[in-house]
């Protein structure tokens, strides 16, 4: 062995564990700022979390969703083979948790238990969460769901009572979804193993206060520590809904969490419709990985006006947005007058 070769075997490890610790601490650190303030870029952050859309195919019309708007858009699912490829190339980056969820009903694709099984193999330390109107939801579905170390189950409800639902969701399924779920409560129970956290979901706004607090006091015997109930911010989705042009805005966490459309499509936001808005759209997974993909000069710059709390000023979806408000905010303002505004 020579002396080279020797110095190079030993020193490798150390310096890459070094350049390792060094990225995971300019990551956080006071670093990456005086990084970005000296070089004035911005280092590139890869997602912790992802939006995968199996398919945009659904059973329903609900009358909050985007989906129901209408927008012109290529409909399909997701083959196993393109899945495994995305996956593949959403590996590099150092996801803690993957949302099977789009805009569509996973259940309608036939393949969705080998999609999952996908992701519990090529990310085996990330949490799933999967969400349902739960129409196709069944006993054997949800023991695939507990077995598989899926993290979170949610089911959209939404409406509190028939009628509620009745108009929100737009079909009068409210006694069949009700009845779905009443039986996987009491078949949960039973389980020796209870994995999943099974979250039964309201919207707030288009429930009166009073329907949701009735359901969760006539419910109160169906949730415990496994089975959770959660009630959802009404959003206006990127302002496809309501108006709400707030002046003031601190930065919006949903930008680092990008939705990924059954096509590749790697939008930088998961409330961006795929088609809807191009100005969020990144790149696509068959052409780069995630990683490639968020250090791409429009992610920085996205992310630029985003600390200078102004992504509503350069991107339309943006512009009237709501959702920004449902992540609370981890920055502070930055008391001088250069640099951004939230640091
Ligand atoms: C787009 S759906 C797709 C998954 C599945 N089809 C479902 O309905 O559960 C994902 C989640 O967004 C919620 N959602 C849709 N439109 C919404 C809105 N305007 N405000 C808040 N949540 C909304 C749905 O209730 C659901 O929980
Ligand atoms: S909320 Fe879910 S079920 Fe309703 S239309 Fe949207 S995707 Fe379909
Ligand atoms: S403001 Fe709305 S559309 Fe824009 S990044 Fe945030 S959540 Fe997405």
């Amino acid at each position: 062995m020579s002396e080279t070769y020797a110095f190079a075997r030993l020193t490798l490890p150390f310096v890459s564990r070094a350049k390792q610790m060094a990225r995971t601490i300019a990551r956080f650190s006071l670093a990456r700022r005086l990084y970005a303030r000296v070089t004035r870029k911005v280092w590139p952050i890869p997602p912790v979390a992802v939006s995968l859309e199996p398919t945009n195919h659904c059973n329903l019309k609900c009358s909050y969703c985007p989906k129901s708007l209408g927008i012109d858009r290529k409909k399909g699912f997701v083959s196993l083979e393109d899945f495994e490829r995305f996956v593949e190339r959403i590996g590099h980056a150092k996801l803690k948790r993957a949302d099977l969820v789009g805009f569509g009903e996973i259940f309608v694709h036939k393949e969705w238990a080998s999609i999952l099984r996908v992701v519990r193999k090529r990310l085996p330390k990330c949490q799933i969460v999967i969400t349902t109107n739960a129409l196709l939801l069944t006993r054997q579905a949800f023991d695939i769901m507990n077995e598989c170390g899926v993290y979170q189950l949610t089911v959209s409800l939404n409406g509190a009572n028939r009628q509620t639902y009745k108009e929100i969701n737009r079909v009068d399924k409210f006694d069949e979804v009700y009845a779905k779920l009443s039986d996987l409560v009491r078949y949960y129970k039973t389980l020796p193993n209870r994995n999943l956290d099974l979250v039964v979901q309201l919207i707030d706004t288009i429930n009166s206060p009073g329907e949701i607090e009735r359901f969760r006091r006539e419910h109160a015997d169906w949730f415990d520590h496994k089975i959770l109930f959660y009630v959802h911010p009404y959003s206006n989705w990127g302002g496809y809904f309501f108006d709400d042009e707030a002046e003031e805005r601190y930065p919006c966490g949903h930008l680092y969490v990008p939705g990924i459309s059954w096509t590749g499509d790697v939008y930088a936001c998961c409330v961006a419709y795929p088609d809807g808005n191009k100005d969020l759209l990144l790149g696509n997974l068959n052409d780069k990985t995630l990683e490639e993909i968020y250090r791409s000069d429009r992610f920085r710059q996205l992310h630029a006006w985003n600390k200078r709390g102004e992504l509503h000023k350069h991107v339309d979806l943006c512009r009237n947005c709501n959702s920004w408000k449902r992540i609370p905010n981890v920055y502070f303002r930055n008391p001088m007058s250069i640099g951004p505004k939230w640091l």
